[in-house]
């Protein structure tokens, strides 16, 4: 146990706007500390992209945040933890926080009074790219070989969540169409893999009835950054100061800011625009 704090920022970033669920659990989790959020508004999305395209833009991402001296740095999006961080979280000075491992251990953990011995089965959806990297299913095996994995891609879910179709009649039928066959095989658990589902989790939870537990992955980076906390892995903000949230989009997205605005509370959010250039820059070291 240390007595030592940083004030730096913690570092999100995301694809676009989606990773507003996890900047939102972390501030509320933690709200004396100052966030750093990056949405890369002009290529979102990474969903539909190759593990190729998705690492060199984390890359890019990542080294932008550095520049702004955070103190670590959160993959908000499942698409970038899925399928670029394991080849880089190590290449940098400051702790690198994917979701899918945490993931893992929060579908893993057993409610209380439910039976023990009984194989899992775990229901993973996310983005096309997610869930062909088979990150989940790979994390899960390592924790628990006998669990069983259903994995179902639903690329249509972020675009309606966009359109704020939270409940809407057309998402509760794409939701049907997606992951009947996943209810029909009496999954126990549901991982949220990516981070605009959190904002249809009780659509899901309606569908799916209360048989099946849903792991919400805003939720479990507020839980793996508490960890990295108590291990003394990232030191906390001094009790007392000001915690501020900067914002960065990398194209003009016309509803970014409202929507921070209705995530995060508060009047009016500032959100800075980043040239292009000045994400690419950055990354020129690699
Ligand atoms: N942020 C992405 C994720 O969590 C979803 C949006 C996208 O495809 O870029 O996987």
């Amino acid at each position: 146990v240390t007595n030592s704090t940083d004030a730096r920022a913690i570092g999100i970033f995301d694809s676009g706007l989606g990773g507003l669920t996890v900047a939102r659990a972390v501030r509320d989790a933690f709200p004396g500390e100052s966030l750093c959020y990056l949405g890369d508004t002009a290529r979102v999305p990474y969903g539909t992209k190759s593990a190729t395209t998705v690492t060199a833009y984390a890359r890019e991402d990542i080294a932008f945040l550095l520049r702004h001296g955070v103190k670590a740095v959160i993959a908000a999006c499942n698409t970038v933890s899925a399928a670029a961080l394991p080849g880089l979280a190590d290449d940098y000075d400051v702790p690198v926080i994917g979701v899918v491992e945490k993931g893992a251990d929060a579908a893993l953990a057993r409610d209380e009074g439910q039976a023990d011995g009984h194989p899992r089965k775990i229901g993973v959806i996310g983005t096309e790219t997610t869930v062909g990297s088979e990150a989940y299913v790979r994390a899960i095996a390592r924790r628990s070989p006998e669990a069983q994995v259903l994995q179902k891609a639903c690329p249509l879910f972020v675009p309606l969540i966009e359109e704020g179709w939270l409940d809407h009649a057309v998402t509760r039928e794409v939701v049907r169409e997606y992951l009947t066959p996943m209810r029909a095989d009496g999954i126990d658990t549901l991982i949220l893999g990516c981070t605009h589902y959190p904002l249809i989790a009780p659509l899901l939870a309606d569908f799916f009835g209360p048989g099946v537990r849903i792991v919400d992955s805003a939720r479990v980076m507020a839980i793996a950054l508490e960890r990295a906390f108590r291990k003394g892995v990232i030191l906390p903000a001094p009790t007392g100061g000001e915690a501020r949230i900067n914002y960065f989009v990398t194209d003009r997205y016309h509803r970014f800011r409202d929507l921070a605005t209705a995530f995060m509370g508060g009047d009016c959010i500032d959100v800075q625009l980043v040239a292009s250039d000045e994400l690419v820059a950055g990354s020129v070291a690699w």
